[in-house]
């Protein structure tokens, strides 16, 4: 498998890293990491012989509401990848707003980053940000979503296809196969590019199935879940309450479906589906009012940016496992994509014993009945 072999290109590259570091330890001195936890950022470095190389790496993340994952899972996970290579980076947050983002991006070249990877929050805004870098000689990489038209060096992320595909195979199987049953799409945001493959991936596996009609399908801007509130409860409305099952995108938006059918009295009635296995998520699949969800490790998917990122400043080709396709720019993104897992009540095991999110946290308080109950 594709993402093995990555893991354990990474395994074997990591090895040889440390084992340089171990050998030329004995005549460097490791200066410690420092971060700066009240600003948001984290700047590290070390002695290492990859980080005299490696300059400094951007990252900046997209926000803090269209999911918990950026600031609770991929910063400290990116930290750690950082700091485990030994190479000095700068990690900020664009609170939602592509300016921000152009703000920041311009003052980590102006700082003298190598490499720039961003979480963009549309395509447009991505890439006059890589192109201005590219003009710097600063590599782009872009981390989790595909900047269309745009020109990063590589695309890290998970195979996002599958994701959909998984949340569509599990909204089916939670539908039991019931004779008839009206479904409705929560996607997430027109302006990001897996919500597009995640949509087209769980089409590719509802749309076959006998016995479901889709009575409805809206995307939600900017992944905003009290938009999503509203606008899932026109869609209830609209469809006089007759829906069976919901593909929400992410567990954020299945969180604001929730709401509504608790609402009306239907939570835990009508399958939901989710992506990101976040604690809320977790815990609506223990209580029975989401179906699923889907894991995508942080530390996977950190550790692959941290690798490409170290490559790309150290003048070599990234090792990657895959293209993505990049119609608007006409061209094929190489790329690394990690493999996505479904989680359901019954493997919800895999997320803890992977530390994807703590157990304890899941299982407390009202939940920790559910958690023996389930097996947890
Ligand atoms: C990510 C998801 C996340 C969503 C909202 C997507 O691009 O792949 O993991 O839930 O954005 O932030």
């Amino acid at each position: 498998m594709p993402a093995t072999t990555y893991s354990e290109a990474i395994f074997v590259n990591r090895t040889s890293a440390l084992l340089v570091a171990t050998v030329l330890g004995a005549g460097l001195t490791l200066s410690a990491c420092s971060s700066s936890s009240d600003s948001g950022s984290g700047d590290g470095s070390s002695g290492s012989a990859e980080a005299s190389g490696a300059g400094k790496i951007g990252v900046i993340l997209p926000d803090t509401k269209s999911s918990v994952r950026w600031e609770s899972k991929d910063r400290p996970a990116l930290e750690a990848a950082f700091k485990e290579a030994g190479v000095e980076y700068t990690i900020q947050n664009a609170e939602g707003s592509a300016d921000t983002m152009t703000t920041i991006a311009d003052g980590m070249i102006a700082d003298g980053v190598t490499v720039l990877a961003i979480v963009n929050l549309d395509s447009d805004s991505g890439a006059a940000i890589q192109q201005k870098a590219a003009s710097q000689g600063v590599k782009t990489i872009d981390y989790d979503r595909l900047t269309l038209g745009g020109s990063a060096d590589v695309y890290i992320s998970f195979d996002n296809t599958v994701v959909g595909e998984l949340q569509g195979q599990g909204l089916v199987d939670c539908l039991g196969g019931r004779p008839a049953a009206n479904v409705v799409f929560l996607n997430g945001s027109p302006t990001d590019n897996n919500a597009t493959l995640f949509s087209s991936g769980a089409h590719s596996v509802i749309d076959g199935t006998p016995g479901i009609t889709i009575v409805g399908e809206q995307a939600v801007p900017d992944w905003d879940n009290d938009e999503a509130v509203t606008i899932f409860e026109q869609m209830y409305t609209a469809a006089d309450g007759r829906i069976d099952g919901v593909y929400a995108a992410n567990d954020g938006l299945a969180g604001s479906v929730i709401s509504i059918l608790e609402k009306n009295q239907r939570a835990g009635q009508v399958p939901v589906t989710g992506q990101d296995a976040t604690v809320e998520g977790l815990q609506n699949i223990l209580a029975g009012t989401q179906c699923m969800s889907v894991y995508k490790s942080a530390t996977e998917e950190a550790g692959a940016l941290a690798e490409a990122a170290i490559a790309l400043a150290n003048g070599q080709e990234p090792e990657t496992n895959n293209t993505s396709r990049d119609d608007q720019g006409g061209r094929d993104v190489p790329s690394v994509l990690l493999t996505p897992k479904s989680i359901t009540k019954e493997n919800m095991n895999v997320v803890f014993d992977d530390g994807g999110q703590s157990k304890e946290e899941v299982c407390a308080g009202q939940f920790a009945a559910m958690c023996t109950e389930a097996g947890v």
